[in-house]
């Protein structure tokens, strides 16, 4: 499979030193991109700002904002059939960024914020039977967040992950998470680490990509 993957957080600069942004670490979109690469498949990474060195054998793009990670997934799009949205893209960004450093004096108390686009809602009109693979990062409801998500971002599998739970989330090396697709009832997964996740949420999309009828690549995916 020709597998694209995103990580990490997005940086949602105000200024060239300041910026909003969230707790991801990359390890678990790192961890998916490693796992890819190592059952057979063409990997491209598009990560957010984080600490991972970059896997070996994988194409690494990358990112600061949600802006930029869009432009990077929706110009490798073509390419893929598979693509596994796992970076925690922040929702909103500062209005303007001033290309100088802000005076703390000329610093409004109140930001003002306009929402990003969401990546995997924007390319939907262009998903033409590729696999698309959502993450939901939840502190409560968890399922029925899950499975909103999935519906309304037209999803073949959601990764629903309660990162309120000690071994879970954000920064660990382990994870707990619930695979929720549409036509299946959700499959539990005990604490794992990060990687045996990963194994599991590839093995899935083999075992789908397999029931599925060949893909006719786009003529774009030529060029890449
Ligand atoms: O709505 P929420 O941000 O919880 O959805 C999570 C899923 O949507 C993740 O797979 C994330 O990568 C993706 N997402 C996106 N674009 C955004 C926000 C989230 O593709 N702007």
């Amino acid at each position: 499979m020709k597998v694209l993957v995103t990580a990490g957080p997005t940086r949602e600069h105000l200024d060239p030193v300041r910026f909003l942004s969230n707790r991801s670490s990359g390890r678990m979109g790192y961890a998916l991109a490693e796992a890819a690469r190592d059952r057979g498949h063409d990997v491209v990474l598009v990560s957010g700002p984080v600490a991972l060195p970059p896997p070996e054998g994988v194409e690494v793009v990358d990112v600061v904002s949600a802006l930029d990670m869009l432009a990077a997934v929706s110009a490798r799009l073509p390419w893929c059939d598979t693509l596994i949205m796992c970076a925690a893209v922040a929702d909103w960004r500062p209005a303007s960024c001033s290309a100088v450093k802000l005076k703390k004096r000329a610093m409004e108390a109140q930001l003002t914020l306009v929402p990003n686009p969401d990546i995997l809602a924007e390319l939907a009109p262009k998903k033409a039977g590729r696999l698309f693979i959502g993450f939901a990062a939840e502190t409560h409801d968890l399922l029925a967040e899950a499975q909103g998500k999935l519906a309304r971002k037209g999803l073949d599998l959601i990764v629903a992950n309660d990162v309120t739970q000690p071994g879970a989330g954000f920064e660990t090396a382990t994870n707990i998470v619930t695979l929720v697709a549409p036509d299946a009832p959700p499959q539990p997964l005990p604490l794992m680490s990060k990687r045996a996740v990963a194994d599991r949420i590839l093995a899935w999309a083999e075992a789908k990509a397999a029931s599925l009828p060949p893909r006719t690549p786009d003529p774009a995916s030529r060029d890449l």
